[in-house]
């Protein structure tokens, strides 16, 4: 996003605004909670922005904008996070963390054009997307709005979302803007209690979480979000170092800076740094926020602190020549012209991108040959309330969790649920398929293990859909406890006496702590929440129409006492590295239930000849296709550094590459590194490349057994 192309265009029209039209731009109105009426006041008073609206909505807003006396159009925002999803006639995509999943840069990309264009149909510039932030305590309730645990991966995808949202060129019709969130290290808060304290450094902070933003701003993120939470004591509000230093000098940030919900408003409510909403909003607009999303008493309190000489003007004066640049760069003067195009909005193209993302994120973590079910079971019995309920298929951020702009929470087709998928794949099979729901993740009256004891002592093959729901999910809903809620242990301990065959497959919003079932089951497929079409989707999976391709982008823990259990973790004295057997705990195996990166098909690949070349930091390994099935593999890159100035991690993703290899295909690829994958952040914080030795290992996951490895020495 350059914005010295629009600077003189957006500073000859500040020249004309009143100190009062200015601050006014850098108002955000939540346009649900506060209503029509105070809305409409807003638009009037030149309220920069408005979020969490309709079309129609907006039309209206727009009109009274266009006709004050600046005429500055309104820059509309909603969290369309998986696809335009609280608009019910939208597509609805897998979450983010379900996206991830696939590990497919291109596809993520589309989901985001397709987004893109949805959104903009209803005349919506701007979503508040893609989530940056690091899901590593999996207790946070927000994981599902990751893309995973690791930075590497999470900048990558950031980075091909970004580009499928904001297009060529942001002044295109189909193009919104993206904003990266939340700025910085929000997903860390301490004990996974969203909002709370991340007790990081700033040299962690560079070294973890840093990486994705630098990646979104040099994709050109028009917009960045702070976060609720706090770094080491300072509200991320009004961290100046973190907004102004770091994020707008040295990465060189030239889109604008959104503030969360609220955040002003909490600086005095909730985090006690204020005493009042004026020197609250003082230090928030001295600290590098452009736009306060949701506190309007920002308006009245910089109005008198300016008019008291008691704030420099040029602060809000930049945060406005911010929000114009943005307002120009995405032609928003002839966008507020143009009015709603519905019929794009859930379009089928979009409807069958959404069930392909959905194919492409299943993760496979354990097979003993039950599948594919093909045709080796004629009668076939499935259970488990997420089986058959749409609401805990989509997750979090739908029209059903958020229904503020659209109320009405009616399901709205198209959707295809796991039983309507095993309903409709058996009968082309003509196989016997029958459902009970028996329970789910909230026990309930209705729970019934006896009547599907009876059911599954028919049946030749056991189908159990395991997971959470929406009460479990999202902001405000961090767990304690990972382990399976309800009654779903206790229904699995019943099945596993009939020593029929179990799949099980994983509908929730993040890694559960589900280790019974998964030493004990035959199959495990895990779905997170795979959108509209998810359920179809795993039906096809497990019927064997395609082989499960889906990587794990974030590591499952064995019992919720062992978080965080992320992979790249530094070396301690009685080390968590599998390479040291004692492990960290007396009382549990230190390794991961499942580890990053980790997933299986129904085709085996193996991995040779490697070899490394130092001279050009250029990997090169032959993978091989051993089955029937075409697979899409996806040969992972890590690094150790042996001997460092400070810790560095057991092992860390530095590249990874996806291949499509048809059955018993064989193909010769090579990677190329960067002199900048083999960096540290030393203890003043610079990024420093420390000459020595280095591992190279190339694989299909994260985990030793799975990895080739050469060492060589880098200067
Ligand atoms: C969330 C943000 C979201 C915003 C607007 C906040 O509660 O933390 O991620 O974009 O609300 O809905």
């Amino acid at each position: 996003m350059p914005m010295e192309k629009y600077l003189q265009q957006a500073k000859s029209l500040l020249a004309k605004m009143t100190v009062e039209e200015k601050i006014a731009q850098l108002i955000q109105i939540p346009y649900a909670q506060y209503g029509r009426e105070a809305s409409l006041e807003w638009a009037k008073k030149g309220a920069g922005s408005f979020l969490h609206l309709s079309a129609e909505q907006a039309e209206e807003i727009q009109a009274v904008a266009l006709q004050s006396r600046v005429g500055i159009p309104v820059l509309f925002g909603i969290d369309a996070v998986r696809g335009h999803a609280l608009n019910d006639k939208a597509t609805i995509f897998p979450t983010q963390l379900a996206l991830a999943c696939t590990w497919d840069r291109a596809l993520v990309q589309e989901v985001g054009k397709a987004t893109a264009r949805e959104v903009a149909a209803d005349g919506i510039h701007w979503t508040f997307s893609p989530l940056l932030c690091l899901a590593r305590d999996t207790r946070w309730g927000r994981c599902n709005e990751t893309f995973g645990e690791d930075p590497y991966l999470t900048g990558e995808l950031a980075k091909a979302m970004i580009e499928g949202y904001q297009g060529e060129d942001l002044a295109e019709e189909n193009s919104i803007l993206a904003c990266a969130k939340h700025y910085i290290a929000y997903g860390e808060a301490v004990g996974g209690r969203d909002a709370t304290d991340s007790e990081v450094t700033y040299r962690k902070v560079r070294e973890v979480f840093l990486p994705p933003f630098q990646k979104a701003v040099e994709a050109g993120v028009a917009s960045i979000m702070t976060a609720y939470g706090s770094l080491d004591g300072t509200p991320l509000t009004i961290d100046g170092h973190a907004l102004r230093n770091i994020l707008k000098e040295e990465l060189g940030f030239q889109g604008f800076v959104v503030t969360d919900w609220a955040n002003v408003t909490n600086l005095v409510e909730k985090q006690h740094i204020a005493k009042d909403a004026k020197e609250a909003s003082k230090l928030a607009l001295e600290a590098g926020n452009d736009m306060i999303m949701s506190s309007p008493e920002f308006y009245d309190a910089i109005l008198s602190l300016l008019q008291a000489g008691e704030i420099d003007e040029k602060y809000i004066d930049e945060a406005c020549l911010r929000i114009l640049c943005v307002k120009l760069a995405v032609n928003l003067w002839d966008k507020a012209k143009t009015s709603k195009k519905s019929n794009i909005v859930g379009q089928e193209s979009h409807q069958k991108q959404s069930l392909e993302s959905a194919r492409r994120s299943l993760t496979l973590l354990k097979n003993d040959g039950t599948l594919p079910l093909q045709n080796k079971y004629k009668k076939i019995a499935l259970f488990g309330a997420n089986a058959d309920d749409i609401r805990a298929q989509y997750g979090d951020w739908t029209y059903f969790t958020h229904p503020l702009p659209y109320p009405d929470r009616q399901a709205t087709r198209p959707y295809t649920t796991l039983k309507e998928g095993m309903e409709k794949c058996s009968a082309d099979r003509a196989l016997e398929c029958k459902y009970l729901r028996a329970c789910g993740p909230i026990a309930d009256d209705s729970d019934d293990i006896e009547a599907a004891i009876n059911l599954a002592r028919q049946a030749e093959v056991i189908i159990y859909a395991i997971g959470d729901e929406i009460s479990q999910i999202g902001e405000g809903k961090d767990r304690a406890n990972l382990a399976l809620s309800g009654r779903q242990e206790e229904l699995f301990g019943e099945l596993q006496k009939l020593g029929k065959p179990i799949v099980c497959v994983l509908i929730a919003s993040k890694p559960l702590a589900i280790e019974n079932i998964a030493e004990n089951c035959n199959a495990l497929l895990c779905a997170f929440n795979g959108g509209a079409h998810g359920g179809q989707a795993i039906a096809e999976a497990l019927f064997g129409e395609f082989s499960p391709s889906g990587r794990l982008p974030i590591s499952f823990p064995r019992h919720s006492g062992q978080l965080p259990v992320y992979y790249n973790q530094l070396p301690g004295w009685h080390s968590w590295n599998p390479e040291f057997p004692d492990g960290k705990y007396a009382d549990l195996d230190p390794t991961p239930l499942f580890a990053f990166g980790e997933g299986k098909g129904y085709s085996k690949v193996s991995y040779h000849d490697f070899c490394f070349d130092p001279a050009n930091l250029q990997a090169k390994i032959r993978v091989q296709n051993n089955g029937e099935y075409s697979v899409f593999e996806t040969v992972q890159v890590y690094v150790r550094d042996l001997v460092s100035s400070i810790l560095t991690p057991i092992k860390r993703l530095v590249a990874f590459q996806q291949v499509e290899l048809q059955a018993g295909e064989s193909k010769s690829i090579s990677i190329e590194l960067k002199k900048e994958d083999f960096t540290l952040i030393n203890r003043k914080e610079e990024a420093v490349l420390e000459p020595g030795e280095f591992t190279v290992f190339v694989g299909a996951s994260s985990k030793d057994e799975d990895l080739l490895s050469e060492t060589f020495y880098l200067g």
